[in-house]
């Protein structure tokens, strides 16, 4: 790996090695297989944050096998500037590896102004695909994503935008991100009435929060579709981040973000028990955290963020130690509560 931090004109070459040791799992029934920890754009990669910082990042995330980058039409800030970002160094790093990488981005969240640029209308998805791909500088994403349900629009007419963006030859295939059981399963039938490429949920999973196991893991299953989780670490609060505080240089004290600094207090109880938990297991909490996710058979990849590339490589060695004991799993429920 040839990083220079100081200088973004440092030639890259790709670490040769690069999938040796990474999992990679198959999305529900489809032919794609997406690396086990997938690096997500949401934080850390706008105008607001230090280019080289987010390129040491992406650069260490290909060289450990990370094939799968996640971003929306909203990511930054401002709005747009991860794909931007991604764009600027997709051209200087990886355009030679273009097809071995997995592009996701989303529209569903506000992202212009007045009554086209938020939520699931064809009018509103059409526009952002289109946007999202100059910002990027892409001819097509791999996946595109309606990023939240829609109360108030058509499901019909919101699948029915995926399709064309997957006829016009915008996207590979096409996901769902936060809809419950109920409306995964409306999806799930409308676009296979279409025959549109329908992989993934791309849903909030982790130890403090398991809302997917309830229902809608079992309707991904029955639909052959795949889940991929998002906050997998609670926004930094299942690693040794808040072990002793709230640090000033972490997500819960920063403005913009959606982490407050009141919901790491009243989590620190359980932190600091499954803390210990993991130290039994001789690994880090964030290592926990994520292999606790990929027990479920339905997980395809576990979506991370980072805010320097070591905090990728100790959370990509999850993967060293993934199985659980009977009696870890049952310490671990008597913590988060099922
Ligand atoms: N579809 C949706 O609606 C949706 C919503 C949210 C997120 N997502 C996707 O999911 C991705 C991941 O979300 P997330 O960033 O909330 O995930 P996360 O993995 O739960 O949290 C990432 C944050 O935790 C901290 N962290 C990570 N590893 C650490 C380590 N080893 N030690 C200490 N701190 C560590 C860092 O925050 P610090 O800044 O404190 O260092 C990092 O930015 C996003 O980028 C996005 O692609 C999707």
């Amino acid at each position: 790996m040839h990083i220079n931090d100081k200088s973004n004109a440092t030639l890259y070459t790709p670490n040769a090695h690069r999938y040796d040791s990474m999992q990679y799992n198959r999305a529900g029934k489809s032919g794609v297989l997406l690396p086990a920890i997938a690096l997500g754009l949401w934080h850390n990669f706008g105008f607001v944050d230090r280019l080289h910082n987010a390129k040491s990042i992406l650069r260490t995330a290909f060289d450990l096998g990370i094939t799968h980058f996640d971003l929306a039409n909203n990511y930054g800030p401002p709005y747009g500037s991860a794909e931007t970002n991604f764009g600027t160094i997709l051209k200087q790093d990886f355009k030679a590896y273009r097809d071995e990488l997995f592009i996701a981005t989303k529209a569903g969240y506000d992202m212009w102004p007045g009554p086209y640029g938020n939520l699931g209308s064809r009018k509103y998805l059409m526009a952002s695909i289109d946007q999202s791909l100059q910002r990027m500088g892409l001819e097509y994403v791999d996946i595109f994503y309606h990023h939240r349900p829609d109360p108030d629009t058509p499901l019909e007419e919101t699948m029915g935008a995926l399709d064309s963006i997957v006829k016009q030859g915008k996207a590979l295939y096409v996901g769902i991100s936060n809809y419950n059981a109920k409306d995964t399963q409306k999806a799930a039938e409308l676009l296979k009435a279409s025959k549109t490429p329908f992989i993934l949920n791309q849903v909030n999973y982790s130890m403090l929060d398991r809302w997917i196991e309830d229902a809608l893991l079992d309707t991904l299953t029955q639909h052959h579709l795949g889940c991929i989780a998002f906050s997998p670490l609670a926004q930094g609060m299942l690693t040794d981040r808040y072990l002793e505080g709230i640090p000033k240089t972490s997500r819960a004290a920063k403005d913009f973000t959606y982490l407050e600094a009141e919901t790491v207090n009243s989590n620190a109880a359980k932190i600091k028990e499954l803390h210990a938990i993991a130290v039994n297991r001789g690994q880090k909490l964030s290592q926990m955290a994520i292999a606790w996710i990929l027990r479920q058979p339905q997980v395809a990849s576990v979506l991370i963020g980072a805010s320097s590339a070591a905090q990728l490589k100790e959370n990509v060695n999850a993967l060293n130690h993934l199985k659980f004991t009977d009696d870890e799993l049952s310490q671990i429920d008597r913590v988060i509560g099922r």
